[in-house]
């Protein structure tokens, strides 16, 4: 089969087309999935350079979030039958192929009168956002968050999500995609390369400091994510370092920045928190079935441009969800 095999940790420019690729067979608890559409996340860039902790080594088929009809399934798998269209995550990748394995546990049904592109996000994006905003954020009506990457695939979900259970959003974009941002909802748009952006928060809170701040960037945008913290009370929610990493010390916390920091990621949160996720799972799908999460509207690549999507999101010129077409 065709598939994008990522063969160094050099970054996406070293993601490459292969057309021999032997198709997965799905193993004890497994599917296999006919990939329809592949999504395409920051985490595979973060794999693909190696900073992705306990990453896959290569040569490995890039992609871990794929959507299409099962074509086979392994043994003890219930409740899932060839045909029936699904989305699912492969965290040690595969997606970026004709045919993916997927843990069946993970699996959750294409909503009905969806396409396979339009699902991509819900078991990536969507339960991120959520789970920064409500569980682990704490966010409530009235109260004002800031969310970085607002026009990507996470950030989008995040404000649609916060601006439905009655959120301020201050959201920060790079300057090029603040229409998208403003037309989600969004109260405020910062531009991202703004050097100052826990003064323009305080500004826009009235002195006091957003009461929630998703932090998906790191480097230097962390250090304003905590100054733009509400003090004692405001939570800083970590869970993407797409600018690098960045340090926080017990004197910063004492001294400086007197905020809750927490810190997210969500294959954790499926392992050790599984009734939180399944409450997070709930919800969305009762979002979905009310309308308020509709069809997505990823931007599709074929499969061969994978490298060139992968470094537009990299580059940081990418809006909302990218998909990939096998
Ligand atoms: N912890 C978890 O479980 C989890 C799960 C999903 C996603 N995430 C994280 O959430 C973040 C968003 O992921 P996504 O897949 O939805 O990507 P995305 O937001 O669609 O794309 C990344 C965006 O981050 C912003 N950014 C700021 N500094 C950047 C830099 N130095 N390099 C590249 N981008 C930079 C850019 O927006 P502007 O140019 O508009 O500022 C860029 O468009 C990532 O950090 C990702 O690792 C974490």
């Amino acid at each position: 089969m065709r598939a994008l095999q990522q063969t160094s940790l050099n970054g996406p420019r070293d993601l490459r087309l292969i057309t021999d690729a032997p198709v997965p067979r799905p193993g004890p608890g497994e599917i296999l999935i006919r990939v329809a559409a592949a999504g395409v996340n920051f985490v595979d860039i973060s794999q693909a350079r190696g900073t992705f902790a306990g990453g896959p080594q290569p040569p490995y088929t890039a992609g871990i979030e794929g959507a299409g009809p099962i074509t086979a399934v392994g043994e003890g798998v219930t409740g899932l039958e060839p045909g029936v269209h699904v989305i699912g995550v492969g965290i040690r990748g595969g997606a970026f192929a004709e045919y993916m394995v997927l843990p069946a546990a993970g699996a959750i049904p294409v909503p009905a009168g969806w396409a396979d592109p339009q699902a991509l996000g819900l078991v990536v994006n969507w339960p991120t956002a959520l789970a920064a905003l409500k569980p682990l954020g704490g966010l409530t009506a009235g109260q004002a968050v800031l969310i970085h990457a607002a026009a990507g695939g996470t950030g989008q979900a995040a404000v649609r999500i916060a601006k439905h259970y009655g959120a301020t959003v201050i959201a920060t974009a790079s300057p090029g995609k603040h229409e998208v941002v403003r037309a989600l909802g969004a109260d405020h748009v910062l531009d991202s390369h703004d050097a100052d952006l826990a003064a323009e928060v305080r500004r826009l809170t009235g002195g006091v400091g957003a009461d929630l701040v998703l932090e998906s960037v790191g480097g230097a945008v962390l250090e304003a994510g905590l100054a733009a913290a509400k003090r004692v009370t405001g939570r800083v929610v970590v869970y993407g370092l797409a600018g690098g990493r960045a340090t926080v010390t017990n004197w910063d916390l004492v001294y400086r920045h007197q905020v809750q920091v927490v810190g997210l990621n969500i294959g954790t949160l499926i392992q050790a928190a599984p009734q939180i996720f399944g409450e997070i799972m709930g919800e969305l799908f009762g979002l979905v079935a009310a309308g308020v999460i509709g069809p997505g509207e990823p931007t599709e690549y074929e499969l061969a441009d994978g490298p060139k999507a992968l470094a537009e999101l990299e580059a940081r010129t990418t809006v909302g969800k990218l998909a990939l077409l096998p």
